[in-house]
């Protein structure tokens, strides 16, 4: 039976070996404290729940692709606070069911292969689901590595020049997963400087822009110029949302007209019911900032763990991840076994890519009690 090469050439998810050894741990009636994925354990606000339940009716068509207006509505009021940016709610925006298959479909949308638009670059180590759509879309894929000693910022100067005149898509992630960074506005106008000269679409996926413990990191909607810009946003981590599936695009008004062409073949708009709970997620900023504070301080507990037993937090000041460098000549892989024989699970740094190696990934998810339970653990260990 025909099955795509590019899926059965995948290698298996990394983090599959983690989960059976937790899984192992666990069906010995052992406790595991979960710190490898970034999926929220706040509670989501009673508003949007009851938003969503009162947004279910006795029968529900198909949802459109252009999402409701008031959807859009709401995002615009919300970059417009935010980021001061004014968004056409018609022409500037579009929502999307969480921002995944958006990330993953987006390639299908631009390359243009026989044209000789035939690549895709993104940053290492990251967020696997860019290079997996790319890979599916038949893209040509460079990764650039994120190094600390660049700021965990790609080196621009380093692409050559025959990738700039084939690239097609330029994904960029700030504030980072993993590392945390924060991009300053300055990268963002060079960047979208050079997909303008170069006519590549730059994407900047800012699902952790509302996740920061310093400064409000900025958006590249604060450009003054969106030609060949896409920005994807989402309700899974601002408003601990990953279970309703809502996100946006927003930018460059071709790019827009493109996904309101390509998204009906695909299926994938939000349901209304989850459209009206996301219209008050968008609308509120109360439970926003509670999360916040929550992170904050789990983050604080953690990085003064760090202090006390030697270890170096290497990240930035956002996203709900801790970077932390392993100790000189243990892999991240072995650090994260080690922890995980102790009941604590962390993401091996070299399970998101190559220069991800020498540091491991705290999600910091579990609960406030949790993590403090965890914070015995590892200080007993480290
Ligand atoms: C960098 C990054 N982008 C996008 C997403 C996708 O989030 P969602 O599909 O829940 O909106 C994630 C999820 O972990 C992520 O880490």
């Amino acid at each position: 039976m025909p099955i795509s090469p590019v899926l059965s050439g995948q290698a298996t998810y990394p983090f599959v070996r983690l989960n059976q050894a937790a899984a192992a741990r666990r069906a010995e009636g052992l406790e595991v404290i979960d710190f490898g994925m970034g999926d929220p354990r706040e509670p989501t606000d009673p508003r949007i729940i009851e938003a969503l339940r009162n947004g279910v009716r006795e029968r529900m068509g198909y949802p459109a692709a252009v999402g409701l207006p008031e959807l859009r509505e709401a995002v615009a009021g919300w970059a417009e606070r935010r980021f001061g940016a004014t968004l056409d709610p018609d022409t500037h925006v579009i929502p999307t069911l969480g921002s995944k298959e958006a990330i993953f479909s987006f390639a299908q949308v631009v390359l243009d292969i026989a044209g000789g638009r035939d690549t895709v670059v993104l940053t290492e180590p990251g967020y696997p689901v860019g290079v997996r759509g790319a890979q599916f879309a038949g893209a040509r894929v460079e990764e650039l590595p994120l190094l600390e000693s660049n700021g965990f910022l790609p080196d621009l100067d380093a692409v050559p020049a025959e990738t700039w005149h084939r690239t097609a898509l330029f994904w960029v992630n700030y504030p980072n997963n993993p590392t945390g960074v924060t991009a300053p506005p300055t990268f963002f106008e060079r960047l979208a400087a050079l997909a303008r000269e170069h006519d590549f679409v730059l994407a900047s996926d800012e699902a952790y822009t509302e996740l920061w413990f310093d400064e409000p990191p900025v958006s590249a909607l604060q450009l003054d110029d969106w030609t060949n810009l896409a920005v994807f946003n989402t309700l899974s981590k601002r408003s601990s949302m990953t279970g309703y599936r809502s996100g946006f695009v927003a930018g460059d008004p071709t790019i827009i007209a493109a996904l309101k062409q390509f998204r009906p073949n695909v299926g994938t708009a939000p349901q209304e019911f989850v459209q009206r709970a996301s219209v008050v997620a968008w609308g509120d900023e109360e439970h926003v900032e509670r999360a916040r504070a929550s992170y904050a301080e789990k983050r604080r507990l953690f990085l003064e763990l760090f202090r006390r037993v030697g270890l170096r937090d290497a990240g930035g000041p956002a996203t709900m991840y801790l970077w932390v460098a392993t100790p000189s000549g243990v892999s991240s892989e072995a650090m994260a076994t080690r922890l995980l024989e102790n009941g604590v699970i962390v993401a091996p740094g070299a399970f998101l890519g190559d220069s991800g190696e020498g540091y491991i990934r705290f999600a910091l998810v579990p609960t406030l009690d949790e993590c403090r339970s965890a914070i015995e653990i590892l200080e007993g260990v480290l």
